[in-house]
Order: structure tokens, then C-alpha cells, then sequence
């Protein structure tokens, strides 16, 4: 019997098509690679790129995602405030202030052998108030169960410079350590030293012709003009599936493959 857990995590979903593209790709991908263990992170699944209804929740899970990460846009939907405390699959940054309403971290079990995600949101740019990632992500690790032994880090943070500093801290001391929130796929994919799986960013599922996922005209007035746009996630293009796959030894919780992806589909 194998001792590896196949893991995809897939960067930002943005919209209501990319849902639809996850509905109709994700299995094949699955299959196709034989994948364990999915993670997707949904700050991003609203009409308006904004936050998460409690449909795209129960969508993004039916389609086969495991647990669904977040960052800073998870409350601009204000529906989350009604079921993020009822669902069990998804999670928003743990180092926001303890009074938000969710939990930033879930255990859960795939092939009988405890995983641990969790969600961090980064100290540089980012306007929300928070307690600083690597202070909180150290008690966090300490006050895991002895019987987890594989972690997992969505690291939601804008700066390359914090995500990096991020994987040598966490180096040995958990198993993957990806980044999102740019939306732009970074080709630094690696196992670190000490055997944590690591890249800065693992980019978006979204449309091509577009702004980071958002419609490009809209996205440029903003630019251009300097007023304030309402952003609309772009539908134009093929779907691009950006993430990444990684194979975590269950006995030693330490990552032994990563490999980047990115597809391109038409949705229908
Ligand atoms: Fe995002
Ligand atoms: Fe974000």
C-alpha cells in the first residue's frame, strides 16, 4: 500500500464561470493524476470576484474540492457571516483577530492518515488587522495533535519577499507551504532543505483575457482614470487551472515531489 498523499491545491477561483470550469474539469484532473487530497482557495468564487456564498461553498465541494481556503477578500460577501461557523470545509486566515467569526485551520483525514490545512494572511500590504503570520504559525504548529504529521499552508500574502521568508521559517516544520493572493503563477517550485514543499504563488482559476481574473476594460479605467471601477470577473478567454501537485510521505509528513500546473480548457 502506497505511503504518499497526492495533493493538488488550486490558487484563487474567481467567479461564477471558473466554478463552472472546476465543475467541469476537476474530476478528470483527478483522476487523470490520481489525486488524493484537494485544496482550492475561494476568496475569489462571488458574481463579483468577491468573497463566497454559501452556493459557490456547496458548488466548489460537490465538484470534489476537499477544503477550500481564503484571505483577505473572504467577508465581502456578507453571506459568509450566516455559514462559515456551519461548514466544516472552509477556512480563513488564522492569524486574523480571535472575534472574526470561522477557524483557520481543519483536520481532516484522507487514506486514514490525519491532514492538517491552514490559512495565514501576510503583514506587508495588506490592510486588514491581523497577528503577524510567523509569530502565530509557530503556537499553531506547537499545539498540533502528535498524530498529525502532515501541514498545510495556504500563505495568502502579496509580498514575494514574506512568502519566501515564510518557506525557510516553516523548512522541516511542515510539509507544504504555498502561496496565493497574486494571482500570477511563480515558477520557483521546490522541496527546501529540510523537506517542506514550496512555492510563492500557485496562481489563479480564472479566464485568460483578463486582469488578474477581472475584465480587462474595467480593470484598465482603473488605471487609466484613477476613479473607482466596479471590478466583474472576466469570462473571456479559456479557463486557465493554475496549482500545484505534491506527494507528502505519510510517515515522515515531509514533501518528496512538487510539480507545477496550469491548463487551459474552454467552458461550456
Ligand atoms: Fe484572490
Ligand atoms: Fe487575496
Amino acid at each position: 500500500m502506497s505511503d504518499i498523499i497526492r495533493v493538488l491545491a488550486l490558487g484563487d477561483i474567481i467567479g461564477h464561470k471558473s466554478i463552472e470550469g472546476i465543475k467541469q474539469n476537476l474530476s478528470t484532473i483527478k483522476k487523470a493524476k490520481m489525486i488524493d487530497f484537494v485544496i482550492a482557495n475561494g476568496e475569489n468564487a462571488s458574481y463579483n470576484s468577491l468573497g463566497m456564498s454559501r452556493k459557490n461553498y456547496e458548488d466548489l465541494i460537490s465538484a470534489g474540492v476537499d477544503v477550500i481556503t481564503s484571505g483577505n477578500h473572504i467577508w465581502k460577501n456578507k453571506e459568509v457571516f450566516e455559514f462559515i461557523d456551519k461548514v466544516d470545509r472552509l477556512i480563513r486566515p488564522i492569524n486574523y483577530i480571535p472575534s472574526l467569526p470561522g477557524k483557520g485551520k481543519v483536520i481532516v483525514e484522507v487514506k486514514g492518515i490525519k491532514v492538517c490545512v491552514m490559512n495565514l494572511i501576510g503583514s506587508t500590504f495588506m490592510d486588514a488587522p491581523f497577528i503577524s503570520p510567523f509569530f502565530l504559525i509557530q503556537q499553531e504548529i506547537n499545539n498540533l495533535p502528535e498524530d498529525v504529521k502532515i501541514v498545510i499552508i495556504d500563505f495568502h500574502a502579496e509580498a514575494t519577499a514574506e512568502k519566501v521568508a515564510m518557506g525557510w521559517f516553516l523548512d522541516g516544520r511542515v510539509s507544504l507551504v504555498f502561496g496565493t493572493h497574486t494571482h500570477v503563477q511563480t515558477a520557483d517550485e521546490k522541496i527546501l532543505p529540510n523537506g517542506t514543499g514550496y512555492i510563492t504563488d500557485i496562481g489563479m482559476c480564472g479566464f485568460t483575457k483578463s486582469v488578474i481574473g477581472d475584465e480587462v476594460e474595467r480593470s484598465l479605467k482603473r488605471f487609466l482614470l484613477g476613479l473607482p471601477e466596479r471590478l466583474s470577473p472576466s469570462e473571456e478567454g479559456n479557463f486557465q487551472m493554475n496549482g500545484i501537485i505534491v506527494d507528502i510521505d505519510t510517515k515522515t509528513g515531509k514533501a518528496v515531489k512538487i510539480e507545477r500546473i496550469s491548463y487551459e480548457f474552454e467552458v461550456y
